[in-house]
Protein backbone atom coordinates (compact mmCIF):
# COMPACT_ATOMS: atom_id res chain seq x y z
CA UNK A 1 0.00 0.00 0.00
CA UNK A 2 1.44 3.49 -0.62
CA UNK A 3 2.09 5.71 2.27
CA UNK A 4 1.72 9.66 2.14
CA UNK A 5 4.42 10.83 -0.26
CA UNK A 6 7.59 12.32 1.37
CA UNK A 7 9.49 15.56 1.41
CA UNK A 8 12.81 15.04 0.06
CA UNK A 9 15.79 17.01 0.07
CA UNK A 10 17.31 18.51 -3.13
CA UNK A 11 21.17 17.42 -2.14
CA UNK A 12 22.16 14.87 0.46
CA UNK A 13 24.06 17.54 2.00
CA UNK A 14 25.83 15.59 4.80
CA UNK A 15 28.28 14.36 1.47
CA UNK A 16 31.27 15.82 0.86
CA UNK A 17 30.54 19.08 -1.66
CA UNK A 18 32.85 17.66 -4.48
CA UNK A 19 30.88 14.49 -4.19
CA UNK A 20 28.93 13.70 -7.59
CA UNK A 21 26.14 11.25 -5.88
CA UNK A 22 24.78 14.78 -3.58
CA UNK A 23 21.62 14.64 -5.78
CA UNK A 24 18.29 12.20 -5.59
CA UNK A 25 18.95 9.60 -8.24
CA UNK A 26 18.08 10.57 -12.09
CA UNK A 27 16.85 7.46 -12.93
CA UNK A 28 15.93 8.14 -16.46
CA UNK A 29 19.53 9.25 -16.84
CA UNK A 30 20.72 6.49 -14.86
CA UNK A 31 19.22 3.76 -17.44
CA UNK A 32 20.23 5.35 -20.47
CA UNK A 33 23.90 5.12 -19.86
CA UNK A 34 22.88 1.56 -18.20
CA UNK A 35 19.43 -0.09 -19.56
CA UNK A 36 20.32 -3.30 -17.36
CA UNK A 37 18.90 -0.89 -14.36
CA UNK A 38 15.51 -0.69 -15.59
CA UNK A 39 13.52 -3.56 -14.76
CA UNK A 40 14.54 -2.63 -11.17
CA UNK A 41 13.38 0.86 -10.96
CA UNK A 42 10.20 0.59 -9.27
CA UNK A 43 7.97 2.95 -7.46
CA UNK A 44 8.55 2.60 -3.40
CA UNK A 45 6.07 2.83 -0.64
CA UNK A 46 6.13 6.34 -0.73
CA UNK A 47 5.52 6.58 -4.71
CA UNK A 48 8.90 7.43 -5.43
CA UNK A 49 10.94 5.52 -8.04
CA UNK A 50 13.47 3.21 -6.56
CA UNK A 51 15.18 -0.06 -6.69
CA UNK A 52 14.58 -2.73 -3.64
CA UNK A 53 18.03 -2.03 -2.29
CA UNK A 54 17.93 -5.56 -0.63
CA UNK A 55 17.94 -7.35 -3.72
CA UNK A 56 21.43 -7.83 -4.93
CA UNK A 57 21.12 -7.83 -8.58
CA UNK A 58 19.12 -4.14 -8.02
CA UNK A 59 22.16 -3.01 -5.83
CA UNK A 60 24.82 -3.83 -8.44
CA UNK A 61 22.55 -2.56 -11.76
CA UNK A 62 22.38 0.50 -9.68
CA UNK A 63 25.99 0.52 -9.25
CA UNK A 64 26.89 -0.11 -12.73
CA UNK A 65 24.62 3.07 -13.98
CA UNK A 66 26.54 5.58 -11.21
CA UNK A 67 29.84 4.04 -12.29
CA UNK A 68 28.78 4.74 -16.02
CA UNK A 69 26.93 8.42 -15.57
CA UNK A 70 29.46 9.57 -13.00
CA UNK A 71 33.26 7.85 -13.40
CA UNK A 72 32.88 6.75 -17.19
CA UNK A 73 33.52 3.11 -16.42
CA UNK A 74 31.71 1.01 -19.39
CA UNK A 75 32.08 -2.49 -17.62
CA UNK A 76 32.06 -3.11 -13.85
CA UNK A 77 30.79 -6.30 -12.93
CA UNK A 78 31.19 -8.33 -9.49
CA UNK A 79 31.51 -11.85 -8.43
CA UNK A 80 28.41 -13.07 -6.78
CA UNK A 81 27.94 -12.48 -3.09
CA UNK A 82 30.68 -10.23 -2.61
CA UNK A 83 30.77 -6.44 -1.34
CA UNK A 84 28.60 -3.99 -3.20
CA UNK A 85 30.26 -0.83 -2.19
CA UNK A 86 27.79 2.27 -1.79
CA UNK A 87 29.45 4.51 -3.80
CA UNK A 88 27.88 7.99 -2.37
CA UNK A 89 30.01 6.97 0.86
CA UNK A 90 33.52 5.59 -0.58
CA UNK A 91 33.53 8.52 -2.80
CA UNK A 92 33.51 11.31 0.25
CA UNK A 93 36.84 9.26 1.19
CA UNK A 94 38.87 10.23 -2.00
CA UNK A 95 37.53 13.49 -1.77
CA UNK A 96 37.89 14.30 2.25
CA UNK A 97 41.52 13.10 1.63
CA UNK A 98 42.23 15.20 -1.76
CA UNK A 99 41.14 17.93 0.62
CA UNK A 100 43.85 16.69 2.98
CA UNK A 101 46.57 16.63 0.37
CA UNK A 102 45.45 20.14 -0.56
CA UNK A 103 45.80 21.58 2.79
CA UNK A 104 49.60 19.88 3.16
CA UNK A 105 50.42 21.58 -0.26
CA UNK A 106 49.74 25.16 -0.49
CA UNK A 107 45.95 25.04 -1.30
CA UNK A 108 46.29 22.97 -4.32
CA UNK A 109 45.09 19.70 -4.90
CA UNK A 110 47.72 17.32 -6.28
CA UNK A 111 47.00 15.60 -9.61
CA UNK A 112 47.95 13.74 -12.20
CA UNK A 113 49.16 9.52 -12.64
CA UNK A 114 52.30 10.24 -10.64
CA UNK A 115 50.26 10.92 -7.45
CA UNK A 116 50.61 7.15 -6.21
CA UNK A 117 47.73 5.71 -3.92
CA UNK A 118 47.87 2.42 -2.15
CA UNK A 119 44.36 0.94 -1.30
CA UNK A 120 44.76 -1.59 1.37
CA UNK A 121 42.17 -4.27 0.95
CA UNK A 122 40.95 -3.26 -2.71
CA UNK A 123 37.77 -5.64 -2.62
CA UNK A 124 36.41 -6.88 -5.97
CA UNK A 125 34.71 -4.16 -6.48
CA UNK A 126 37.84 -1.80 -6.63
CA UNK A 127 36.07 1.34 -5.89
CA UNK A 128 37.99 3.41 -4.19
CA UNK A 129 40.74 3.35 -7.14
CA UNK A 130 37.92 3.79 -9.75
CA UNK A 131 37.26 7.05 -8.06
CA UNK A 132 40.48 8.12 -7.35
CA UNK A 133 41.39 8.05 -10.77
CA UNK A 134 38.63 9.33 -12.71
CA UNK A 135 37.92 12.28 -9.88
CA UNK A 136 41.68 13.36 -9.64
CA UNK A 137 44.11 11.11 -12.12
CA UNK A 138 45.63 9.34 -9.43
CA UNK A 139 47.41 6.01 -9.80
CA UNK A 140 46.57 2.91 -7.44
CA UNK A 141 47.64 0.35 -5.97
CA UNK A 142 45.34 -2.02 -5.19
CA UNK A 143 46.14 -4.99 -2.65
CA UNK A 144 43.82 -8.09 -1.45
CA UNK A 145 44.41 -11.37 1.08
CA UNK A 146 41.49 -12.43 -1.68
CA UNK A 147 42.69 -14.11 -5.16
CA UNK A 148 38.62 -13.69 -6.27
CA UNK A 149 39.21 -9.91 -5.84
CA UNK A 150 42.55 -9.67 -7.66
CA UNK A 151 41.10 -12.05 -10.15
CA UNK A 152 38.11 -9.47 -10.29
CA UNK A 153 39.91 -6.39 -10.30
CA UNK A 154 42.04 -7.71 -13.07
CA UNK A 155 39.03 -7.97 -15.30
CA UNK A 156 37.73 -4.63 -14.41
CA UNK A 157 40.90 -2.97 -15.30
CA UNK A 158 41.02 -5.21 -18.64
CA UNK A 159 37.68 -3.78 -19.99
CA UNK A 160 37.76 -0.22 -18.93
CA UNK A 161 40.80 1.64 -20.73
CA UNK A 162 40.61 4.59 -18.78
CA UNK A 163 41.55 2.88 -16.16
CA UNK A 164 44.74 0.42 -17.61
CA UNK A 165 48.39 2.15 -16.44
CA UNK A 166 46.51 3.49 -13.14
CA UNK A 167 45.76 0.45 -11.34
CA UNK A 168 47.73 -2.49 -10.64
CA UNK A 169 46.11 -5.08 -8.05
CA UNK A 170 48.18 -7.64 -6.11
CA UNK A 171 47.55 -10.22 -4.24
CA UNK A 172 48.62 -9.78 -0.84
CA UNK A 173 49.53 -13.55 0.00
CA UNK A 174 49.75 -13.30 4.23
CA UNK A 175 47.08 -12.18 5.53
CA UNK A 176 49.13 -10.60 8.69
CA UNK A 177 50.70 -8.17 6.32
CA UNK A 178 49.96 -4.96 4.90
CA UNK A 179 52.68 -3.41 3.18
CA UNK A 180 55.43 -5.77 2.79
CA UNK A 181 54.93 -8.25 0.15
CA UNK A 182 53.27 -5.66 -2.01
CA UNK A 183 55.02 -2.20 -1.70
CA UNK A 184 58.68 -2.14 -2.86
CA UNK A 185 61.41 -0.50 -0.59
CA UNK A 186 62.45 1.89 -3.01
CA UNK A 187 58.68 2.75 -3.83
CA UNK A 188 57.24 5.88 -3.21
CA UNK A 189 53.30 5.69 -2.21
CA UNK A 190 51.78 9.67 -1.63
CA UNK A 191 48.61 8.35 0.51
CA UNK A 192 47.53 4.67 1.57
CA UNK A 193 43.68 4.18 2.01
CA UNK A 194 41.99 1.62 3.69
CA UNK A 195 38.36 0.16 4.24
CA UNK A 196 39.43 -2.53 7.17
CA UNK A 197 36.83 -5.69 7.85
CA UNK A 198 34.69 -4.28 10.73
CA UNK A 199 33.69 -7.34 12.40
CA UNK A 200 35.53 -9.90 14.52
CA UNK A 201 33.80 -12.97 13.64
CA UNK A 202 31.79 -14.82 10.83
CA UNK A 203 29.40 -14.53 13.69
CA UNK A 204 29.09 -10.87 14.58
CA UNK A 205 29.18 -10.30 10.95
CA UNK A 206 26.27 -12.61 9.95
CA UNK A 207 24.68 -10.63 13.02
CA UNK A 208 25.34 -6.94 11.22
CA UNK A 209 24.31 -8.02 8.03
CA UNK A 210 20.63 -8.97 9.44
CA UNK A 211 20.61 -6.10 11.45
CA UNK A 212 21.07 -3.57 8.37
CA UNK A 213 18.36 -5.83 6.39
CA UNK A 214 16.32 -5.51 9.38
CA UNK A 215 16.58 -1.36 9.23
CA UNK A 216 16.29 -1.81 5.72
CA UNK A 217 12.56 -3.40 5.07
CA UNK A 218 11.31 -1.12 8.29
CA UNK A 219 12.74 1.85 6.69
CA UNK A 220 14.64 2.84 9.95
CA UNK A 221 17.84 4.39 8.17
CA UNK A 222 17.14 7.56 5.63
CA UNK A 223 19.36 6.70 3.58
CA UNK A 224 19.80 3.46 1.39
CA UNK A 225 21.98 0.55 3.15
CA UNK A 226 23.33 -0.60 0.00
CA UNK A 227 26.34 -2.97 1.43
CA UNK A 228 24.40 -5.54 2.83
CA UNK A 229 26.42 -8.05 0.87
CA UNK A 230 29.75 -9.61 0.76
CA UNK A 231 31.34 -12.88 1.21
CA UNK A 232 31.88 -13.09 4.97
CA UNK A 233 35.62 -13.23 5.33
CA UNK A 234 35.51 -9.51 3.26
CA UNK A 235 33.73 -7.65 6.45
CA UNK A 236 35.69 -9.59 9.29
CA UNK A 237 39.15 -10.29 10.22
CA UNK A 238 40.10 -11.97 13.92
CA UNK A 239 40.30 -9.39 16.08
CA UNK A 240 37.97 -6.76 14.05
CA UNK A 241 38.54 -3.30 12.68
CA UNK A 242 40.79 -2.69 16.21
CA UNK A 243 43.10 -5.13 15.37
CA UNK A 244 43.48 -4.63 12.04
CA UNK A 245 44.09 -0.74 12.46
CA UNK A 246 46.76 -1.43 15.23
CA UNK A 247 48.75 -3.83 13.27
CA UNK A 248 48.80 -1.70 10.07
CA UNK A 249 49.86 1.47 11.63
CA UNK A 250 52.78 -0.68 13.75
CA UNK A 251 53.57 -1.75 9.76
CA UNK A 252 53.47 1.63 8.77
CA UNK A 253 56.30 2.94 10.53
CA UNK A 254 58.72 0.32 8.81
CA UNK A 255 57.56 2.34 5.43
CA UNK A 256 58.06 5.75 7.39
CA UNK A 257 59.73 7.54 4.97
CA UNK A 258 58.10 5.40 1.79
CA UNK A 259 54.35 7.24 2.28
CA UNK A 260 53.66 10.51 2.25
CA UNK A 261 50.48 10.20 5.04
CA UNK A 262 48.79 7.07 5.72
CA UNK A 263 44.74 6.64 6.34
CA UNK A 264 42.16 4.17 7.37
CA UNK A 265 38.58 4.47 8.36
CA UNK A 266 37.34 3.97 11.58
CA UNK A 267 33.98 3.05 11.97
CA UNK A 268 33.23 1.98 15.85
CA UNK A 269 33.74 5.32 17.23
CA UNK A 270 35.08 3.55 20.37
CA UNK A 271 38.05 2.18 18.54
CA UNK A 272 39.36 5.44 18.23
CA UNK A 273 41.04 5.41 21.72
CA UNK A 274 43.10 2.81 20.92
CA UNK A 275 44.43 3.97 17.45
CA UNK A 276 45.35 7.14 19.07
CA UNK A 277 47.56 5.04 21.74
CA UNK A 278 49.11 3.29 19.38
CA UNK A 279 50.03 5.98 16.69
CA UNK A 280 51.47 7.65 19.95
CA UNK A 281 53.63 4.36 20.82
CA UNK A 282 54.64 4.23 17.30
CA UNK A 283 55.70 7.81 17.11
CA UNK A 284 53.62 9.24 14.45
CA UNK A 285 54.93 12.86 13.68
CA UNK A 286 51.09 13.50 12.58
CA UNK A 287 47.38 12.35 13.38
CA UNK A 288 44.21 13.78 11.99
CA UNK A 289 40.73 13.00 12.26
CA UNK A 290 38.10 13.53 9.55
CA UNK A 291 35.09 13.37 10.41
CA UNK A 292 32.69 11.42 7.73
CA UNK A 293 28.76 11.31 7.77
CA UNK A 294 26.20 9.82 5.46
CA UNK A 295 22.73 9.38 5.95
CA UNK A 296 22.50 8.07 9.95
CA UNK A 297 25.82 6.37 10.07
CA UNK A 298 28.74 8.99 11.21
CA UNK A 299 32.40 7.39 10.20
CA UNK A 300 35.78 9.13 10.07
CA UNK A 301 39.41 8.94 8.72
CA UNK A 302 41.75 8.75 10.50
CA UNK A 303 45.23 10.09 8.64
CA UNK A 304 49.05 9.54 10.14
CA UNK A 305 52.29 10.37 8.98
CA UNK A 306 55.94 9.96 10.01
CA UNK A 307 57.33 12.78 7.91
CA UNK A 308 58.58 15.48 9.96
CA UNK A 309 57.55 19.28 8.73
CA UNK A 310 60.50 19.56 6.58
CA UNK A 311 60.12 16.32 5.01
CA UNK A 312 56.90 17.23 4.30
CA UNK A 313 57.44 19.93 2.13
CA UNK A 314 60.61 17.93 0.53
CA UNK A 315 58.01 15.40 -0.65
CA UNK A 316 55.41 18.18 -1.84
CA UNK A 317 58.15 20.23 -3.63
CA UNK A 318 59.62 17.28 -5.45
CA UNK A 319 56.65 15.07 -6.30
CA UNK A 320 53.51 17.27 -6.53
CA UNK A 321 54.22 19.59 -9.59
CA UNK A 322 50.70 18.83 -11.15
CA UNK A 323 47.93 20.31 -9.09
CA UNK A 324 44.31 21.03 -9.58
C1 LIG B 1 35.58 -4.14 4.07
S1 LIG B 1 36.39 -4.85 2.68
C2 LIG B 1 36.72 -3.40 1.70
C3 LIG B 1 36.61 -3.64 0.20
C4 LIG B 1 36.59 -2.34 -0.65
N1 LIG B 1 37.79 -1.57 -0.46
C5 LIG B 1 35.38 -1.50 -0.29
O1 LIG B 1 35.56 -0.47 0.38
O2 LIG B 1 34.27 -1.86 -0.68
C6 LIG B 1 37.98 -5.27 3.35
C7 LIG B 1 38.91 -5.96 2.36
O3 LIG B 1 40.18 -6.15 2.98
C8 LIG B 1 40.72 -7.38 2.51
N2 LIG B 1 41.82 -7.74 3.41
C9 LIG B 1 41.78 -8.36 4.61
N3 LIG B 1 43.03 -8.47 5.11
C10 LIG B 1 43.89 -7.89 4.22
C11 LIG B 1 45.31 -7.67 4.18
N4 LIG B 1 46.11 -8.07 5.15
N5 LIG B 1 45.81 -7.03 3.10
C12 LIG B 1 45.02 -6.62 2.09
N6 LIG B 1 43.67 -6.81 2.09
C13 LIG B 1 43.13 -7.43 3.14
C14 LIG B 1 39.50 -8.29 2.49
O4 LIG B 1 39.69 -9.41 1.67
C15 LIG B 1 38.43 -7.33 1.93
O5 LIG B 1 38.38 -7.37 0.52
Amino acid sequence: MQQNKREHPVEKSKLHPRNKNRERYDFKLLIEGNPGLAPFVKPNRYGDESVDFADPEAVKALNKALLHHHYQIENWDIPEGYLCPPIPGRADYIHHMADFLCRNNYGKIPAGSTVKCFDIGVGASCIYPIIGIQEYGWSFIGSDIDPVSIESGNKIIASNPSLQGKLVCKLQTNPKDYFYGIIRKDEFIDLSICNPPFHASEKEALAGTHRKLNNLFQEKTSEPVLNFGGQNNELWCDGGEEKFVRNMILQSKKFASSCFCFSTLISKESNLKSVYRILEQAEAFGVETIPMGQGNKISRIVVWTFLTTEEQNQWKNTRWKAVL
